[in-house]
């Protein structure tokens, strides 16, 4: 509770503050994340499914695999963690936010300044000649309208390279910032997990389970992103009416 506290009073007090997100941020939503548990990364090996040659050896499983997450997050829609953050945005309490999420949930719920760093679900484009493609026609496994060669998701695969304009203004900002608030991911994947060390102000981490990497954050809270986000932002509303 006082480190909550706490870290309202950073909040308030830094005049540039980045968000970095991870599958964790979204799984009150009712999307699994990669590694905990019930996660995507349990069951399904990566390397089979997420990586260029799956895409160019076994489309059939890479199909399947993407559709299976496409379906999933047209049931979903993002919590209330995701809208208080756009709030945040509004309110110049928060800078930007850079995700690993491809469910696109942050746009969704109103923030503006969102750095993608592994791309988005929903948008579609063709393998061959990169011209986008609808959800449609890649679930129902139609080829590119232009040149008839296999749909994909705009999602950066294993071994691909990150969008570079949005690492740049991820990176960018994380330099600058007063406080960095990293929400709900094992920081396993580079170089998303190099982020956090990369600011010259504080560090936060808010994740669900215990962490265990050393001394990198200023703060680690152990809980749940959407109650975390909801109780900061009661007491960060109830210090601005007293
Ligand atoms: P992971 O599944 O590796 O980590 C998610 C973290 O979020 C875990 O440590 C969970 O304990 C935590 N978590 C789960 N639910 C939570 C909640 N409600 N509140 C707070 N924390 C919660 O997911 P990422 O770190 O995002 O990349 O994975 C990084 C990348 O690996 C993904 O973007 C994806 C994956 O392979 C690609 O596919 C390129």
């Amino acid at each position: 509770m006082q480190e909550i506290k706490s870290l309202s009073h950073w909040i308030k007090a830094s005049g540039f503050t980045v968000i970095l997100t991870g599958a964790g941020m979204s799984t009150e939503s009712g999307l699994p994340d990669f590694r905990s548990k019930s996660g995507w990364w349990r069951n399904i090996d990566p390397s089979t499914v997420a990586t260029v040659d799956a895409l160019e050896t076994n489309y059939s499983l890479f199909h399947d695999f993407y559709s299976m997450r496409l379906k999933t997050l047209e049931a979903c829609s993002p919590h209330e963690g995701h809208y208080i953050l756009a709030e945040w945005e509004k309110r110049n309490l928060v800078h930007s936010i850079v995700t690993q999420n491809v469910d696109g949930f942050h746009k969704a719920a109103g923030s503006s300044r969102v750095y993608e760093l592994h791309g988005s679900l929903r948008s579609i484009r063709c393998s061959g000649c990169g011209k986008p493609g609808t959800v449609e026609d890649f679930l129902d496994r139609v080829a590119c309208r232009s040149c008839g060669e296999r749909l994909r998701p705009g999602v950066v695969l294993f071994g691909e390279m990150l969008p570079q304009d949005a690492w740049e203004c991820a990176l960018r900002d994380i330099k600058r910032a007063d406080l960095v608030i990293v929400i709900g991911t094992s920081l396993q994947v580079y170089p998303a997990n190099q982020l956090p060390t990369m600011t010259k102000g504080r560090a936060v981490l808010i994740n669900y389970e215990a962490y265990s990497g050393g001394s990198r954050f200023d703060m680690v809270l152990q809980g749940k992103a959407r109650d975390t986000l909801i109780e900061l932002n009661r007491i960060i509303h109830k210090s601005k009416v007293s």
